[in-house]
């Protein structure tokens, strides 16, 4: 039998609607119809509301707050496409929550990325398309094929029309330098690290010691994601008295607990600059907040998958 594979369908779960028309928008294509409800109950309902038999399925869905909800549902949609047919099912998670546990680093404590990966393959996702993992190795999570994009490109090239001058780049802590290295790179600009030690499972950090030459300098800090905002206004705040002159901040996901677009308004960066991979609604944004989309990155990738194109090439943007 023939795959209708040539048809590409777009659907989107209550996770972030509104990237979803933006892809779609950029695909030229209309938003997949479907449902996605809670009974009474508290159960999740999803139902797909048109043929998609054979066709080349992708679901758009960050599992950030409220995650459970985003996940079950994504997991729903997934089974519910696989019993209507669909010829290959991506799950396009721009976010992927449980991210941060990844690894058994005290006495036991589960691995949930790992768990999540399994459950995203066990309910017959073919594919993964993401953006900016907490760690590159939670592709490994996954027995499927990952495309893990960066929304790197988007956000250094932003930094670059501010033509900010003496520029360092500092990775707000250890586990973040390499990636912040590239993001030097993008900027022609040097490196500074901040060692930084987590106290406990509370969400609070301290941030120690910046290593490297920054004073004098405008700082761009860098990190995979804000929750409290905590991180990196603590290193703010360490840059500010090692002697930087100015500093703003760039971060992929905007995660932003209640208290941290209040935090940072009055923290000591000038901007900061995050993606759309989790919404960010107009009470959580003000002056400072500035929003870039990835709409046209996962709109691409999701052309170039399927068309049978290299994604490879979308990382030289
Ligand atoms: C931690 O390992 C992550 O890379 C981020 O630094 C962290 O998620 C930021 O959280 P918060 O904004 O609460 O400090």
């Amino acid at each position: 039998m023939d795959l209708v594979l040539d048809e590409l369908k777009v659907f989107s779960g209550n996770g972030h609607p509104e990237l979803t028309q933006a892809v779609c928008d950029y695909l030229d294509i209309p938003v997949g119809q479907s449902e996605a409800f809670k009974f009474a109950n508290d159960n999740t309902f999803v139902r797909i509301l048109e043929n998609i038999r054979q066709r080349d399925v992708f679901l758009i869905q960050p599992t950030c707050a409220p995650t459970n909800d985003n996940l079950m549902e994504l997991l729903i949609m997934i089974d519910a496409c696989k019993r209507a047919s669909a010829g290959r099912i991506t799950a396009v998670i721009p976010y992927y929550g449980y991210g941060r546990t990844d690894k058994k680093d005290q006495p036991r404590v589960p691995i949930t990325g790992r768990l999540v990966a399994d459950l995203i393959t066990a309910a017959g996702a073919d594919r993964v398309l993401t953006i900016d993992l907490h760690a590159g190795q939670i592709q490994g999570f996954f027995n499927i094929p990952v495309d893990e994009l960066t929304a790197m490109p988007i956000l250094t090239n932003y930094i670059k029309t501010k033509e900010i001058s003496d520029l360092v780049v500092v990775a707000v802590d250890i586990g973040i330098s390499k990636r912040a290295r590239d993001v030097a790179e993008r900027l022609n600009a040097p490196l500074a690290i901040i060692e930084k030690r987590r106290l406990g499972n509370n969400d609070r950090s301290e941030t120690l010691n910046v290593i490297g030459d920054v004073e004098g300098k405008a700082a761009l800090t860098f990190d995979d994601e804000i929750l409290t905002g905590g991180t990196v206004i603590h290193a703010a705040d360490a840059l500010i008295d090692a002697g930087v002159t100015e500093v703003y901040c760039c971060a992929t996901h905007p995660v932003f607990s209640v208290e941290a677009p209040a935090r940072l308004a009055k923290s000591k960066f000038q901007e900061v600059v995050v993606a759309d991979t989790v919404p960010v609604p107009s009470n959580k944004r003000n002056g400072k907040i500035t929003v870039l989309s990835v709409a046209s990155l996962l709109g691409e990738a999701i052309y170039r998958i399927h068309k049978g194109n290299s994604v490879g090439e979308l990382f030289n943007i």
